[in-house]
Formats: structure tokens, C-alpha cells, sequence
């Protein structure tokens, strides 16, 4: 399956396909989704993913 990731307008990137998210010692994270969502505003509680919390901040891109 092909991996694609899109920069969401004022929020996460949205990546959508099979891949593995590691740890900094490379230990597989899971969020339970098939399609991940990782913070790039900084803000997030649940780094490496996305909480929402963009919105709160008023993230914008
Ligand atoms: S992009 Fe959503 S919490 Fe950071």
C-alpha cells in the first residue's frame, strides 16, 4: 500500500497507508489508527500525535 502524508490546513500531517511510528530508542508507538495524525504545532499532549490542540493555539500554516 502506498504511503501518502498531507500537511492539513492550520493542523496535523495527516499520513495515511502502512508504517511503523518508533520511540527514540525504536519502539513501535501505536495510536490505534489507520490513519495517523502527527502534531506539528507543538502543543500536543500526546506527541508524536496530534490532540487537537492545534485548534486551541490557533495554529496556522
Ligand atoms: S497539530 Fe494538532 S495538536 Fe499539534
Amino acid at each position: 500500500m502506498e504511503v501518502s502524508v498531507k500537511c492539513m490546513k492550520n493542523g496535523p500531517l495527516e499520513i495515511t497507508g502502512e508504517i511503523a511510528i518508533t520511540d527514540d530508542h525504536g519502539h513501535v508507538i501505536k495510536d490505534g489508527q489507520k490513519v495517523h495524525h502527527l502534531c506539528r504545532c507543538g502543543h500536543s499532549a500526546k506527541k508524536p500525535f496530534c490532540d487537537g490542540s492545534h485548534t486551541r493555539v490557533h495554529f496556522t500554516t
